[in-house]
């Protein structure tokens, strides 16, 4: 069995990695060995073990009938989308990593594979190696889910924990998540939440069955959390978390990714460093919870081959994942109800003509005050947060 694999940078290198260091179990796995044939890359590698198999030209992947499995570890949408489409179209296989590619196209993808009589999958793209999507794509696919709470994004966890237990600097601590290979080339898409946003968008289509656009989904990332929200946060015996969440609403979904202000006794409160967990909850399973490394080379590359593994096992044959192209109208964001916590420099009498009931959460600092909300809708919160003027920071309550 051929494969190929397109970018060679920390997650294509890894997958290079996994299929060495475990090419006799996978051999025995798939009932034959495993072999590497192709590395597209426009880089030099040289006296990399594998120098001999780069190529710069995709072209010359499509056009070798040998290779049956295609692994995309580039990034981004183009020119992923063009290269994957055209293995697919040739009658390969692919497994990918690439969230945003998955978010942006992958219904489109799935229907290309499925014309093609080959699969298109992407264990990796969510969770990095926890296994989130097959599970809800054959394990659950006997409840309807209800609702999806998710802790994605290795980075922004390995940041919030870091700067939570040791007072970490924000910029230190996101060039070291950068330096451990978690981060995105471009680290706004994991600190400003969009990494979280493609990969509920991507467990929300899978779960609903339609397709979720990314854009639609209220999005605000960690950019704006300081070394004062973990101190009243720390007063509350709350963490913050960055949570992507998905909610059943009638027929269709309310998503949002916002950092969160956890307690203990949720298991999300728990979920420290690079770690990531998706918690689930189905009409008849109830709750379950899948945790794991949510980022680095080796913990995603063997995500990346266990995909490997399920296509060498299935060649010419489409297995469906139910994700179709029609459009999720996802439910309107500004009903959605939570209890929010507010840093603002109103006077006390002000905060309570506008909110009523509060709760006051205070740190004796000079020229601002915290306090929690009752209850309320977004765009209750949002008229009556303006009406009160000096926000100095909004966090809402899990
Ligand atoms: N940048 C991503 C993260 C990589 O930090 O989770 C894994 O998708």
């Amino acid at each position: 069995m051929k494969a190929a694999i397109m970018g060679y940078g920390t997650i294509g290198s890894g997958v290079a990695k996994v299929l060495e260091t475990n090419k006799d179990v996978l051999a025995e796995r798939i009932g034959e060995p495993l072999e590497l044939k192709y590395i597209l890359d426009l880089r030099d590698f040289p006296g990399d073990p594998n120098e001999k198999l780069f190529v710069k030209d995709y072209k010359e992947i499509v056009k070798d009938k040998d290779v049956k499995i295609v692994v995309e570890t580039m990034g981004g949408v183009e020119p992923a989308f063009t290269f994957v489409k055209a293995m697919l179209e040739a009658g390969k296989s692919v497994t990918t990593s690439n969230k945003a590619l998955v978010a942006d196209k992958g219904a489109e993808l799935m229907q290309v594979a499925e014309k093609n009589n080959v699969n298109f999958v992407f264990e990796a793209a969510v969770g990095g190696g926890i296994p989130i999507i097959r599970t809800l794509t054959a394990c659950l696919t006997g409840d309807v889910i209800e609702e999806m709470s998710a802790i994605c994004n290795g980075t922004t966890n390995y940041m919030l924990t870091n700067m939570e237990q040791f007072g970490s600097d924000y910029a230190e601590i996101l060039a070291e998540a950068q330096s451990l290979g978690y981060a995105e080339k471009d680290p706004t898409a994991d600190v400003e939440g969009h990494d979280s946003c493609r990969k509920i968008a991507i467990l929300t289509s899978l779960v609903s069955g339609k397709n979720v656009d990314f854009n639609d989904i209220p999005t605000e990332g960690i950019s704006k959390i300081s070394s004062t929200d973990f101190k009243y946060a720390k007063a509350m015996g709350r963490s913050i978390k960055l949570i992507a969440h998905s909610i059943k609403v009638g027929d269709t979904y309310a998503c949002r990714v916002a950092p969160f202000l956890v307690k203990p006794d949720s298991m999300l409160y728990h979920v420290s460093g690079v770690m990531n967990a998706v918690s689930v909850r189905g009409n008849m399973l109830g709750e379950s919870m899948y945790y794991g490394a949510g980022a680095g080379a080796l913990p995603t590359a063997s995500a990346v081959v266990g995909d490997m593994v399920f296509l060498a096992r299935n060649p010419g044959k489409y297995i469906k994942l139910g994700w179709s192209d029609e459009k999720l109208e996802l439910a309107n964001p500004t009903k959605e109800k939570h209890r929010f916590f507010v840093r603002t420099s109103a006077l006390q009498s002000n905060i309570e003509n506008e909110f009523e009931e509060v709760e006051y959460s205070t740190l004796d600092l000079d020229n601002e005050v915290g306090f929690i909300t009752a209850e309320m809708s977004e765009a209750e919160f949002a008229e009556r947060s303006a009406a009160l003027g000096g926000i100095i920071s909004v966090i809402r309550m899990y």
